[in-house]
């Protein structure tokens, strides 16, 4: 299986530390899986203002690619201002709704604020729900204090969780497998 992990910021690199640990925890539960990172700080964005997908220049076209051709994702976001990143956001209304159907998603975050997990609750996954993911039941926040300087996780529960993520997202990974991605209804 092809796993997108997105690292869904264009500033600072905590988001980024916490995924490539969820990295590491994946492939200790499923070596097989196909594992690749997309950070969007790497991809000249532009916003979405309703024309075609073909108008869009390349990097824009290729984010789409990359989401349409992967099997699950894990996403990982900054909070900025009580919400997600904009750049994050416009990725997604990028996407066709059809794009991660019935796929397996889990969630990294990390803010400045120990309360705004709730930004995960209450924002990131009704997208995602919208979308009709298989959003995993645990998430895993960060703050800024479970790093030190050069942004190693140094806080064992947060260890912990991040390998728990990964073993329930490599189970949903492998259930997923067996949904269809046909549906009968048309929406
Ligand atoms: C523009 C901006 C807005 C932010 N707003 C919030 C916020 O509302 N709540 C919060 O918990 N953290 C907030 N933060 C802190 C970021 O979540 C934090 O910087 C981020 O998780 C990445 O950490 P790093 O920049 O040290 O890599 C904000 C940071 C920026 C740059």
């Amino acid at each position: 299986m092809k796993i997108l992990l997105v690292d869904g910021t264009i500033i600072g690199s905590k988001t980024g530390a916490i995924l490539e640990q969820i990295n590491t925890y994946i492939q200790e539960f499923n070596p097989n899986m196909e594992l690749k990172v997309l950070r969007l700080s790497e991809f000249d964005h532009q916003f979405v203002d309703g024309r075609p997908l073909a108008e869009y220049n390349d990097d824009m076209r290729e984010i789409v690619r990359r989401f349409e051709d992967a099997d699950g994702y894990i996403i990982a976001s900054p909070i900025f201002q009580g919400s997600i990143p904009g750049v994050l956001k416009n990725t997604f209304d990028m996407l066709h709704p059809h794009t991660m159907r019935y796929k397996p998603v889990s969630i990294v975050a990390n803010g400045g604020t120990y309360q705004h997990h709730l930004v995960i609750e209450n924002q990131l996954k009704p997208i995602l729900d919208y979308f009709r993911c298989l959003v995993t039941p645990n998430y895993v926040y960060t703050h800024s204090s479970h790093f030190d300087a050069s942004n190693t996780i140094i806080n064992d529960d947060v260890h912990n969780r991040l390998r728990e993520l990964a073993r329930v997202f490599v189970q949903y990974a492998e259930m997923s497998q067996h949904l269809s991605k046909v549906t009968l209804d048309n929406h």
